[in-house]
């Protein structure tokens, strides 16, 4: 466990998957953190009672990053929940996501995919900015698919994409007042937002067979790893692509059955 006493953690989409194990973590670790969500209250709720439950401190802050408000919903909820408070830590997870080949995706498809993975993560760290004290953390959560060819995402991969190429200009920008900034990319995870998964076991066991680690991601996996970035012990670490993926398709000859 790492030390995060004293110190305020928005996640964004954090009612449930990968989010919710973030804000678990984090809240373990002694932050206080805002559990951002879209539309599910009764998910948000329950984070909430998790974290409280387990002897933790959080907050449920509701906004729709697709709106076009949604980023100054967001604020607005965050800062009658923590008036004139800084923020340590923020973790942009929130996400979509936009299966389909080139030729499926309809341009309201990509606009909203952009909208809440790409335009709102940059809008939230524009904001937050005169709220980050000294030291603070930005975490944005990518994806293993900027590494990995999928041709059936190629709109989700250019928004995860966006997130690794802002993640470097930023960490050169916000250098000197000694914040990080650092993307997290997750590898097929157990969550809802491949719920299909749990009923394909053959391509489940396909993309465990394709893992060097062996088996699918859980929320928890990626949770820690964001841990890590938002402790004391990754100070020095900046600008990086961190995969999280269990060593998702290394390369030919990497397929545990082959
Ligand atoms: N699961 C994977 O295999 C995987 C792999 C690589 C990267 N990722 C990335 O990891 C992040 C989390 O994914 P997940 O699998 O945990 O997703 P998930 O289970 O579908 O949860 C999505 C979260 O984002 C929130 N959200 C979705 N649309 C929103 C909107 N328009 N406005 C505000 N909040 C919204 C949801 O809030 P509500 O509960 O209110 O709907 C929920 O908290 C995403 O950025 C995703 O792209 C996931």
């Amino acid at each position: 466990m790492n030390d995060l006493t004293g110190k305020n953690a928005l996640v964004t989409g954090a009612s449930r998957g990968i989010g919710r194990a973030i804000a678990e973590r984090l809240a373990a670790d002694g932050a206080a953190v805002a559990v951002h969500y879209g539309s599910n209250d009764t998910a948000a709720k329950e984070t909430v009672e998790a974290i409280e439950g387990a002897g933790g401190s959080a907050y449920p802050v509701r906004a729709d990053l697709g709106a076009a408000d949604g980023v100054d919903e967001l604020f607005t909820g965050l800062e009658r929940a923590l008036p004139g408070e800084a923020l340590d830590i923020l973790v942009n997870n929130a996400g979509i996501h936009l299966p389909g080949a080139i030729e499926q995706i309809t341009p309201e498809a990509l606009d909203h995919a952009i909208a809440v993975n790409v335009r709102a993560p940059f809008l939230i760290i524009q904001r937050a900015l005169p709220l980050l004290r000294q030291g603070g953390r930005v975490i944005n959560i990518g994806s293993a698919n900027t590494r990995v060819a999928v041709p059936t995402e190629p709109a989700y991969a250019l928004t995860k994409g966006a997130l690794n190429a802002l993640g470097l200009s930023l960490a050169a920008a916000l250098g000197p007042r000694g914040i990080t900034v650092n993307t997290v990319s997750p590898g097929t995870t157990e969550t809802d937002m491949l719920a299909w998964l749990r009923h394909a076991p053959e391509v489940a066991a396909g993309v465990a067979a394709s893992t060097a680690l062996g088996r699918l991601g859980q929320p928890s996996d990626i949770a820690d790893a964001v841990a890590f970035l938002a402790s004391p012990d990754a100070r020095w670490v900046t600008a990086q692509v961190i995969d999280v993926s269990g060593g998702l398709f290394l390369g030919p000859g990497a397929f545990q059955g082959a």
